[in-house]
């Protein structure tokens, strides 16, 4: 078994008021076992819809209209409530975009950890406090022990975000799914969580699949990476390639927009992403590209590969 998840021509779309609305367009991923893959793209192009359909975690208008999600070569689309309970947190742990939502104020840090060890591995609760005060070490909470008695509001923006690793990681999952995991974080401490994530992703073997906004992110953390744009997929490649060699006009805008040391050269791209009720026949980075032909307009670009490890879909490859 070469990737320990595998997404095939995904397509979900959802309910509004007076239509339904495709906000995945046939999205497919590939990640190996303990290798990282980071989705990129501008806010609303489906990062966090392509993640929660992993989790099966969807919002409850939403319609997965085709297409497989292979978790370990087995569709998880199939499986039970109760097998997918199985596997979150056991298998697959989320850390999600906002830290202070997915912990409960009215109940200690140590207690929240302490519950989901508790949930999920067979110690008594001698040993859950033990193992949850030693994950609460593992992602360097200076006086774990006495911490652990905290409160969520007395721990900083950063630690509480580490105390979501920590619970995340208590399970020891194959797959770590991170949602923009540092965007409500200050700078310094983006790259202590990043480097914690990396670590552990290193040290354990764990998979990640690491989505954010912010291209220089990717850089530092992944192997691979897939740039979406409304709901599509629009260049994949290995991120050397990316960086190197970025061909859809869309990652090139979002490399430009990229801060450069000791440059004030910031390009923001020109325009926004359509909606998803937006009817759209050629590509929908159409209206926004500066090297668009007149094929663009209304014929969809098809991924194509164009080298070993590189995808692009834009009709100035073809
Ligand atoms: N429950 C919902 N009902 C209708 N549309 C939704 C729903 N959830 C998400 N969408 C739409 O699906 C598209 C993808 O949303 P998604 O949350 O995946 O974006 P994202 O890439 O994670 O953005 P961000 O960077 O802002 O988190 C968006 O256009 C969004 O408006
Ligand atoms: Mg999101």
């Amino acid at each position: 078994m070469k990737n320990i998840l595998e997404i095939k021509d995904l397509n979900i779309s959802f309910k509004l008021e007076s239509q339904i609305a495709k906000a995945i367009h046939g999205i497919s991923l590939q990640l190996e076992r303990a290798k990282s893959l980071g989705i990129v793209g501008e806010s609303g192009c489906g990062k966090s819809v392509t993640a929660m359909s992993v989790m099966r975690l969807l919002p409850s208008n939403a319609v997965i209209e085709s297409g497989e999600i292979l978790w370990k070569e087995k569709n998880i689309l199939g499986f039970s409530e109760k097998e997918m309970q199985q596997i979150r947190g056991n298998q697959i742990a989320l850390i999600p975009q906002d830290p202070m939502t997915s912990l409960n104020p009215l109940y200690t840090v140590g207690e929240q950890i302490h519950e989901v060890i508790a949930l999920h591995q067979k110690v008594s609760k001698k040993e859950a406090k033990e193992i949850a005060i030693e994950s609460l070490k593992n992602v360097k909470i200076p006086e774990a022990d006495k911490r652990y008695n905290d409160y969520p509001h007395q721990f900083s923006g950063g630690m509480r975000q580490r105390a979501i690793i920590a619970m995340s990681l208590s399970c020891n999952p194959e797959l770590i799914i991170a949602d923009e995991p540092t965007t409500a974080l200050d700078v310094t401490v983006q790259a202590q969580i990043l480097n914690l994530i990396k670590s552990v992703q290193e040290e354990r073997g764990t998979s990640l699949l690491l989505i954010t906004h912010d291209l220089g992110i990717v850089a530092e953390t992944c192997n691979n990476v897939a740039v979406l744009y409304a709901g599509r997929i629009v260049e994949y490649a290995d991120v050397m390639s990316i960086f190197k060699n970025p061909l859809h006009p869309y990652t090139q805008g979002l490399l430009e927009s990229l801060p450069v040391k000791n440059s004030q050269k910031l390009k923001a791209i020109k325009g926004q992403p359509p909606a998803i009720s937006d009817n759209i026949s050629g590509c929908p980075f159409y209206p926004r590209c500066g090297h668009r032909i007149e094929l663009c307009k209304n014929v969809s670009p098809e991924l194509i590969t164009v080298s070993e490890n590189h995808r692009v879909s834009c009709h100035l490859y073809n």
